[in-house]
């Protein structure tokens, strides 16, 4: 079968699952699509209408039958049997995938017409080609600069949507070093096609080194990098006012709280909130303080939004805690 490339390989830890249940899937619809078929024609022959056998008068009544209450029940509970095994097999798997294990590897990815960017926190920048370690899983925080792009690794049966405006994620394990293709899987504009790039399995030893090199000048980790921009776009003359007069609220210890807004209500200060409220700081206001802040939007590009919000996280002492 994988001479016959109807399958790509398998090079994550997630691939044998998603292959066993779309296996699974494909053998209930031949299973019964050939019963079905083949009931048609055995019928078609069987009760077929002969001379003499069945009235030919039209104007004869033909034969009443009753229904068969076992057969109706056994072909209700049966496929509805089969559907449910399906139902909470696929749901466990998309659970799966969807729960990045505690200790992934963060990658921050970017889609933009028409190639894919990465940063890993170490600072390691790279575009339409990813390195990971294998044997360890990589999480993806994904998010896009324009349309809706999808990020798609056929060896590892990952996909998922890039969305400007959001955060999302999804994570895989490699399981073997190589090379492995990535497409964009969402319609994006005339060079989709070309939307196109590859994943790079290295043996952790090589990735560490591959990580600790770098093409020209220093690699920046990604939260130094967000708070060069945190400077740059004078942030901490509001944010960490000298004296009383505080205009806007301290942002330490702020990631993962829960934040009172004005007019009641609260939000969890994660990074989709964090990320609104620098790109459309009026959208959410924190109790308390005037809408003053200007907003951020096209000042800061994405993946500088998440360098921001990185350098923000890191100032939580609640985070600091979880490090040590
Ligand atoms: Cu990006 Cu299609």
């Amino acid at each position: 079968m994988k001479r016959l490339s109807f399958f790509p390989e398998q090079a994550s830890t997630m691939a044998g699952q998603v292959d066993g249940l779309f296996l699974f899937l494909l053998g209930v619809t031949v299973f019964f699509s050939l019963l079905i078929a083949g009931l048609i024609v055995v019928f078609m022959v069987r009760f077929r209408r002969r001379p003499g056998v069945w009235p030919t008068e039209a104007s004869e009544p033909t034969e009443s039958l009753e229904g068969s209450f076992f057969l109706e029940t056994f072909w209700s509970v049966v496929p509805f049997g089969i559907t449910l095994v399906a139902f909470f097999w696929g749901a466990s798997i998309y659970a799966s995938l969807s729960l990045p294990p505690d200790d992934a590897l963060v990658v921050n990815v970017v889609g933009k017409q028409w190639m894919w960017k990465f940063q890993h926190l170490e600072g390691r920048q790279e575009i339409d080609e990813l390195h990971v370690p294998t044997g360890r899983p990589v999480r993806l925080h994904m998010t896009s600069e324009d349309v809706i792009h999808s990020f798609f690794v056929p060896a590892f049966r990952t996909k998922m949507d890039a969305v400007p405006g959001r955060y999302t994620a999804i994570w895989f394990e490699a399981t073997k070093p190589g090379e492995y293709p990535l497409y964009c899987a969402e319609y994006c504009g005339t060079l989709h096609s070309g939307m196109i790039g590859r994943v790079i399995a290295l043996e952790p030893t090589e990735f560490q080194a591959w990580l600790a090199g770098s093409a020209g000048g220093g690699n920046v980790p990604v939260a130094a990098a967000g708070e060069r921009v945190y400077q740059a776009q004078g942030c901490p003359t509001c944010h960490e006012p000298r004296g009383d007069s505080a205009r806007g609220p301290s942002l330490a210890g702020l990631a993962g709280t829960s934040v009172p807004l004005t007019g009641g209500g609260s939000v969890t200060a994660d990074d989709g909130y964090l990320r609104e409220s620098i790109v459309t700081p009026q959208a959410k206001l924190v109790a308390g303080y005037p809408p003053i802040m200007p907003t951020y939007q096209g000042l800061v590009s994405e993946e500088e939004l998440m360098q921001l919000i990185a350098y923000i996280k890191s100032l939580s002492p609640s985070r600091a805690a979880e490090r040590r």
